[in-house]
Order: C-alpha cells, then sequence, then structure tokens
C-alpha cells in the first residue's frame, strides 16, 4: 500500500515540476505537489505501524511552514528558500550520522560485524554533499538578507580543503574510523562557508539554484541511507532541476560556472572599491514623468527588485491600463536574474493580472528599446547597467543587459542614487536621456497616475 502510495507520488512530483514550468499552468502545478506531498505522509504514516512519531513531526513541520509562509513578505522568499536548503543539508548530515552510530537499524551491517563498504561510500558522499549545503545556504542566507557581503578567499584554499576532505573520505571508507567522520563533517562545514562567501553579489542567482540542486542530491543520499524510493527520486528530480536551472541561469548572465565559482569573488571586490563620483544627473518628478507618458507612442516597463520591494506591481498595472486607454503600447521587460529569485518579476506582474501576453523575456524585447518613447525602470539597476557591455573590470562584465539605453526617454525609479545588488554605479543615471524620479516605486507610480 505504501509503495503504492509513494509511486502515485512520485509521478504527482513530476507532474508538480511540469506544471510549475510555466506560470499559466503554475496553480496546477502546485496543486500536484500537495498531492504528491499528502500521499507522502500517508505512507510514511502507514509505514510506521500507524506509531504516533510521524504524526507528531508532520504536525510540527506543518505549523512552522504555516507559520513561516504567513510571515514571510514577497521579498523575503529568497532567503527563505536559502534557509530551507539548509535544513535539508542538516537532515543528510544527522541521518547520515544516525546511520553511522546505529547501523543496526538502518540494515547496513554485514556478517563480520563491520558495515557495509557501500554504505560507508554513501554514508560518506551525503555527508559530504549535506555538510557543504548546510553551511553554503547560511552563507546564501545572509547575504540575500543582506546581512554579510562578499570577502575574498583564494581558490588554493579551496583547493586545500578539497583535497582534505577527499583523503578524510577514502580513510573513512577504509577504516569506518569516527575520527574520518568529524574530520569529513568539519571540513565539508568550512568547505560551504569558503566556497560561497567569496562570490560576487551579481553571480548570487547561480550559487541558489546551485544549492538547490545540492539539497536534492542531499534529500537523495537520505533516501538511500533510508531505503526510501520516493526520497531517491524526488532528491533526483529537485537536484537534476536545479543542476539546469544553473545552466540556464549561467547562460543568462553569460558566464560559465567556473566563472561564477572561481572568479566573480575577486572582479566584485574590484567593483567594490570603485570610485564613486559625485556625478549631475536630471531628477524630475511624478508630473514631470505623466507628460512623458501620456505624450508617448510605446512605453516599456523594466521592473527589478525595487519593484518587489515597494510591492508597485498593482499601481504599475494601473498605470498601464491608462497608458493602454490612451492608445499607448505598454510592454513589460524581465530579465532572467531580475530581481532576487528566478521568476519574481513574472510571479509579482500575474499577482497583479498583468497579462501574460504582455510579459516580454530579455531576447523578445531587447531590440524593442530602439523604437521605444520611454522605458520606465522601476526599482531596477544592474540588469540595465551599460558596463556590463562596456566595462570588462566589472563585475557583471558579459551579462546580457536590457538596453533601456536606447529608448528615447529613460525614467529611473529608485529612492537614491545608490547601487544595486552588485554594488556598482549605474552610468546610467547620469545619461542626458534620463530622468531620475527619486523616491519610493509605488508611491512615484501612484502619484504618476494621479497626474495622468
Ligand atoms: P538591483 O540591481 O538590486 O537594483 C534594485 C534597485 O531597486 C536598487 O538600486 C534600489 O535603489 C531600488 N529600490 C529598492 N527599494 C526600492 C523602493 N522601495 N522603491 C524604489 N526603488 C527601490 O536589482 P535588479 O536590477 O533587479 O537586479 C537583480 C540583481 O540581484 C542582480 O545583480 C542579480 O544578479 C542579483 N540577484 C538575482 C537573483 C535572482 S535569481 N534573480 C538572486 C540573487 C541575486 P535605491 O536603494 O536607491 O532605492
Amino acid at each position: 500500500m505504501a509503495n503504492i502510495l509513494y509511486l502515485i507520488s512520485a509521478i504527482c512530483f513530476i507532474m508538480a515540476l511540469r506544471g510549475l514550468s510555466s506560470a499559466q499552468s503554475s496553480k496546477s502545478g502546485n496543486m500536484y505537489g500537495i498531492v504528491g506531498m499528502g500521499g507522502a505522509f500517508l505512507a510514511a504514516i502507514l509505514t510506521a505501524k500507524f506509531s504516533w512519531y510521524p504524526l507528531v513531526a508532520i504536525i510540527i513541520g506543518g505549523c512552522v511552514g504555516i507559520l513561516v509562509a504567513k510571515k514571510v513578505s514577497m521579498t523575503q522568499l529568497p532567503e527563505m528558500v536559502a534557509g530551507f536548503h539548509s535544513l535539508v543539508g542538516l537532515s543528510a548530515v544527522m541521518i547520515d550520522c544516525a546511520a553511522y552510530f546505529s547501523p543496526d537499524s538502518f540494515h547496513i551491517v554485514a556478517m563480520n560485524g563491520q558495515i557495509f563498504t557501500s554504505s560507508l561510500i554513501e554514508i560518506g558522499l551525503g555527508l559530504v554533499i549535506g555538510a557543504v549545503t548546510f553551511t553554503g545556504s547560511i552563507v546564501a542566507f545572509l547575504k540575500l538578507k543582506g546581512s554579510i557581503k562578499e570577502c575574498f578567499i583564494s581558490i588554493v584554499t579551496n583547493k586545500l580543503i578539497a583535497l582534505a576532505i577527499f583523503v578524510s573520505f577514502v580513510m573513512f571508507v577504509l577504516t569506518s574510523n569516527g575520527v574520518y567522520l568529524c574530520s569529513l563533517i568539519v571540513l565539508s562545514l568550512i568547505l560551504g562557508i569558503t566556497l560561497i562567501v567569496p562570490i560576487g553579489g551579481a553571480d548570487m542567482p547561480v550559487v541558489v539554484s546551485m544549492l538547490n540542486s545540492y539539497s536534492g542530491w542531499a534529500a537523495s543520499g537520505i533516501g538511500f541511507t533510508l531505503h526510501n524510493d520516493l526520497l531517491i527520486i524526488t532528491g533526483a528530480l529537485v537536484g537534476s532541476s536545479g543542476a539546469i536551472l544553473s545552466y540556464i541561469m549561467c547562460k543568462g548572465m553569460n558566464r560559465s560556472l567556473k566563472e561564477v565559482m572561481f572568479s566573480s569573488g575577486i572582479r566584485a571586490i574590484k567593483g567594490a572599491f570603485e570610485e564613486r563620483h559625485n556625478r549631475p544627473y536630471t531628477r524630475g518628478m511624478p508630473e514631470d514623468a505623466a507628460f512623458l507618458l501620456k505624450n508617448a507612442n510605446s512605453v516599456i516597463i523594466v521592473p527589478g527588485y525595487g519593484m518587489a520591494t515597494s510591492q508597485a506591481q498593482h499601481a504599475l498595472k494601473e498605470m498601464g491600463d491608462m497608458l493602454k486607454k490612451r492608445g499607448i503600447s505598454v510592454k513589460y521587460a524581465i530579465h532572467p536574474v531580475a530581481g532576487r529569485m528566478p521568476g519574481h518579476m513574472n510571479v509579482l506582474l500575474a499577482e497583479a493580472n498583468v497579462p501574460y501576453d504582455d510579459v516580454f523575456e530579455l531576447d523578445e524585447i531587447n531590440s524593442s528599446f530602439a523604437a521605444c518613447d520611454v522605458a520606465y525602470v522601476v526599482g531596477a539597476n544592474d540588469v540595465t547597467n551599460p558596463a556590463a557591455k562596456s566595462d570588462p573590470d566589472s563585475s557583471i562584465y558579459g551579462m546580457p543587459v536590457l538596453d533601456v539605453e536606447k529608448a528615447k526617454t529613460v525614467l529611473f525609479l529608485k529612492r537614491s542614487m545608490g547601487a544595486g545588488y552588485a554594488g556598482i554605479d549605474n552610468d546610467l543615471f547620469y545619461a542626458q536621456n534620463t530622468m531620475m524620479l527619486l523616491g519610493d516605486a509605488k508611491k512615484t507610480t501612484e502619484n504618476i497616475i494621479k497626474s495622468l
């Protein structure tokens, strides 16, 4: 019975991933995920022969989940996801330790009383992936929260730690000695920190999707240790989809995974020490922006992280509808890494009922900026920064950006002349065709609506 439930759950999870791959089918995808998880709970209760342990764990976990979901705002979602990844890593470490210290309960003891070599390999790998995921995700959480910045750690240090992990792993499998188990855990915990700390701000999307992938492989490892087919399948699904997402992110940012992992820290640090100039810029008021907008033929709205923090999406939709009523073409341009998580902007625009047909990806819309009258940039910064095209020393060099500077007029909505996530200045703020609308994006857009 439990095995049939696990099979149904596994199919539901595959359908969930399929559903979540497009905005239109995402609701049904979510439903499949819920049904799959429900089936998994039921199977866990059945296999535990109706013992009350899994039920208590499900109730406690469910309550924590409800509390977190109610408390976390849309802008904190990326940190929350990183936080959850760390928990998967931690459970992998704990379960592998449990398997090592109580091998009988996991049925991994040979006739001679020793743990099977294959199980030692499984435990060792699970510990390394789990520990790296645990500390790596905590560092990612703190970086996304803005509590810590990147700092330089030489590649040689990471290579030495990786070598020490490899030696400990081999010794652990050969001797099954607890000392090597401890060194494996400690070294992997350190590697999780030293691997993620130096990665530059603009490259964090790749890190988040990579940790997503690691957490999947860690879950798959737990599945092998616990002989649980559903965990193996689900972990593999998360692991491979995270790996595909990392690849897509790297492609979107025109970087190789190697570059992200080993040289972005150096570039980011160069950027952080860049000299800031007090350069002249044009500041406008909402009334000026309203005048420009109502006299335009075409407007492209470029949302970024600031739209999420100010929750300006509903006001934007209202403004877009007003402009459309005047016969003005209104489109939305989305950069693959705008915001702080994949699909961040799509989710917010969908929440405000912006029609999917008005939303365009970078490749589809970049050539349209040259023919557009107003580029309305709402709390986006790095994804428009021309330094990505012109400054080889910049931390974002090589990343494709939206060509907003080609529009006749660029309206920038942000609170200050400060930098975005990558910590670098944006030459566009000082361009002749740019008007800075300083203030909260939602309030500014609402004031523009009043003027319109
Ligand atoms: P950013 O470059 O971070 O710029 C956001 C801008 O929004 C800031 O310059 C900020 O300027 C402004 N802002 C903040 N709150 C605002 C408010 N209430 N009203 C108006 N403006 C506000 O964002 P982006 O252009 O979306 O680029 C995303 C960056 O994050 C990239 O560097 C990307 O690599 C990185 N990142 C992305 C992800 C994913 S998966 N998408 C994950 C991690 C990191 P003020 O402070 O002056 O207002």
